[in-house]
């Protein structure tokens, strides 16, 4: 399953980049709004640090505009994929961008039908957000299962990849490798909290403290 980072903190993501982990990027209105930076130069900065995908999110909400909007995105860098809402216009401008070979991600995907639709209209991705159906007091996990239940179905024919979003805690993420999903974006917490593990710490301490005592060294 490949690891993206849900930020548009540049330096966050320059020091997750190093890590080797990281194999995409995700951002949309309210990230960008957080960084109080100027979007294209913070896109252009992301892309340069990652070689993989990183998705910017265009603002309007008409074909035409969606259209132009991804159009300028998609000339920042030549991995930026533009993120479409799934709404009617949306889908449209998803398969006019997506026929001229830019890469797309539609988000804001909370039902199956709707990836159904997403993927027919040939995104390169279909962004299910499980965070907020679990707010609300529905199953996040529930809804990915069944759109990996139903593109499996038709894999000849539909090549969307599955990005789980609005993902939590690190049970989220072990639920959608479980599932077979394709991607991830996770926030940084979530990233570092995946690493995490009492024993771990315990029994590093442990190591430390019996090795202090025998007087020994790796390194003069
Ligand atoms: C994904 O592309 C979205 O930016 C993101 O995962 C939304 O997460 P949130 O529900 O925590 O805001």
């Amino acid at each position: 399953m490949k690891f993206f980072v849900d930020t548009a903190e540049v330096a966050e993501i320059a020091d997750l980049a190093a890590t080797g982990l990281l194999d995409g990027v995700t951002t949309n209105p309210s990230l960008v709004a957080k960084s109080g930076r100027n979007f294209f130069e913070v896109v252009r900065e992301i892309c340069a640090l990652i070689e993989g995908p990183v998705s910017a999110e265009v603002t309007a909400t008409s074909y035409d505009q969606m259209v132009a909007e991804g159009r300028r995105l998609a000339e920042l860098a030549p991995n930026v994929c533009v993120k479409l809402p799934l709404i009617w216009d949306g889908l449209k401008a998803c398969h006019t961008l997506s026929s001229d070979g830019i890469k797309v991600n539609v988000t804001l995907c909370f039902a199956p039908a709707q990836a159904l639709l997403a993927a027919k209209a040939g995104a390169t991705f279909v962004s299910p957000f499980v965070g907020r159906l679990d707010d609300i007091g529905h199953d996040g996990m529930q809804l990915i299962a069944e759109i990996v239940e139903i593109f499996r179905n038709y894999r000849s024919t539909l090549s969307t990849e599955v990005l789980v979003a609005s993902a939590r805690h690190p049970g989220h993420v072990v639920e959608a490798a479980r599932l077979g999903a394709d991607v991830i974006t996770l926030p940084p917490k979530v990233l570092h909290q995946l690493a995490l593990h009492p024993l771990t710490d315990k029994g590093l301490a442990a190591f430390l403290k019996d090795w202090e005592a025998s007087g020994q060294r790796i390194l003069d």
